[in-house]
């Protein structure tokens, strides 16, 4: 049985990923790695073992890892792309400097590592649709700078180590638990969170603009599914394109309109975010992915609307 460590165990993908590594591999093997002022709460603090672990404090890592005998660490520590911009060098020290801690520990220890990269990792020259797993990669975000560095680095280490290193490149991710904080794909959860509480939705992104996103389970299920494959597939490893759906602000407004015929919305385009989202794929091909360990995703956009408008009003209307 694997022994986990997840940093960043109470963010937005890391609070869902360690609870379906529990259930996947037994709560006592999953350690919940958080930094003091998100301390994990409820079923996320009652089902496993927790610890500090801030991803720019190596010692305190290590311990960590040799303390619960730790082979396998999903870290999952970062800034989204528009707080980024903001703070460039706390990007940089988190991203970067925090992964070289985490890819020296893993040496040290044995360790397979997951760290995510996203489509934050391409840029305005990368060709935007069906984006090839191998490609132009020249961000012009700190998110994106960060990205492709954890990408080079974790093949690094790989090559010059033998890390087992593995990852996929995360579309805009949507969830009903925790809100993404900061990042350019985030209208596509907030439009939810508007609909189920009635109020009109102003939408920062321009019609038109399109981006890969990806429902949670998915996303869970690829992170999950990356680290269970069987390495002598594995032609790729940092990082896999995975795509499950492709839409535009008036795609995800139509279908949410579906069940919410009284929905409305508007837009008032934010420059920042939409720079950034025009930079990005309009719709990635995850070929390497499904060839190389049988990525196959279960949501399209229908499926993903039909289950947030289910399951968010019981968290969010009292
Ligand atoms: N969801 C991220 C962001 O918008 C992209 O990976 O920053």
């Amino acid at each position: 049985m694997k022994k986990i460590l997840v940093i960043g165990a109470t963010g937005q993908i890391g609070s869902e990923l360690t609870m379906a590594l529990r259930s996947t591999y037994g709560g006592q093997n999953v350690v919940a790695g958080y930094i003091v002022g998100a301390e994990p709460k409820g079923e996320l603090l009652e089902s496993g073992p927790a610890e500090i672990c801030d991803v720019t404090d190596a010692p305190a890592i290590d311990a960590v890892v040799k303390k619960h005998g730790i082979d396998t660490i999903y870290n999952l520590a970062a800034l989204l792309s528009v707080v980024a911009e903001g703070k460039p060098k706390l990007a940089w020290k988190i991203g970067v400097d925090g992964l070289w801690n985490i890819l020296e520990i893993a040496r040290e220890n044995g360790c397979a590592v997951f760290t995510p990269s996203s489509i934050g990792s391409f840029g305005p020259t990368t060709p935007h649709v069906m984006t090839p797993q191998d490609t132009i990669q020249r961000p012009r975000t700190m998110y994106g700078v960060t990205k492709v560095t954890t990408e080079l680095l974790s093949d690094y280490f790989f090559l010059k180590y033998g890390v087992d290193t593995r990852a996929v490149r995360f579309p805009g991710v949507i969830s009903n638990v925790t809100p993404p904080g900061g990042g350019t794909t985030d209208y596509a959860v907030d439009i939810y969170y508007y609909a189920v509480r009635g109020e009109k939705f102003t939408c920062p992104i321009k019609e038109g603009t399109l981006m890969d996103m990806i429902y949670m389970p998915d996303a869970l299920k690829a992170a999950i599914d990356i680290m269970e494959a069987d390495p002598s597939r594995l032609i790729h490893r940092n990082a896999f394109n995975i795509a499950s759906m492709s839409f535009a602000p008036e795609t995800i407004y139509a279908s949410i309109k579906k069940y919410k015929p009284d929905f409305e919305m508007v837009y008032d385009v934010d420059p920042l975010k939409q720079s950034i989202a025009e930079s990005w794929p309009d719709c990635m091909d995850d070929s390497c992915a499904r060839n190389e360990w049988d990525w196959n995703p279960v949501y399209d956009l229908d499926g993903m609307t039909r289950d947030m408008l289910e399951k968010l009003p019981a968290r969010i209307l009292k």
